[in-house]
């Protein structure tokens, strides 16, 4: 079983393949942001991280963050599957931005289907 850990948080055990922004809403218990309910057109679930960056990514993600000038910066949580041990900051917190709501709740699965490409870095 993968080991999370969330800056500020702490460290959690989470199923294989989960969502990684299920596991920090929902296993880590951070009001981490994910306006469009998780279909990479936002990016506020963006996260930073410490250990652990997968080397591939969905085109989706790749897409959005190269529209936002992020590529290389974040990445975004809920096109990413916890494979394996992993340590995030989490940048957009509902508690920080005031946002009213985390935004739509995200499906179990990866939305749109995921096409994997190589990390471009
Ligand atoms: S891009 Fe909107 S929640 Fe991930």
């Amino acid at each position: 079983m993968p080991e999370l850990e969330v800056e500020g948080a702490g460290t959690f055990d989470v199923d294989e393949d989960r969502r990684l922004v299920l596991a920090i809403e929902e296993d880590a218990g951070v009001d981490i942001m994910h306006q469009c309910g998780s279909h990479a057109h936002c990016a506020t679930c963006r996260v930073e991280f410490l250990e652990g960056d997968p080397e591939d990514m969905t085109e989706a993600e790749h897409a959005l963050l190269e529209m936002r000038e992020l590529l290389g910066e974040a990445r975004l949580s809920c096109q990413i599957l916890v494979e394996h041990d992993m340590k995030v900051r989490v940048l957009m917190t509902v508690s920080e931005t005031g946002a009213n709501s985390p935004g739509g709740k995200p499906e179990e699965e990866i939305t749109p289907p995921p096409i994997y490409i190589e990390r471009p870095y």
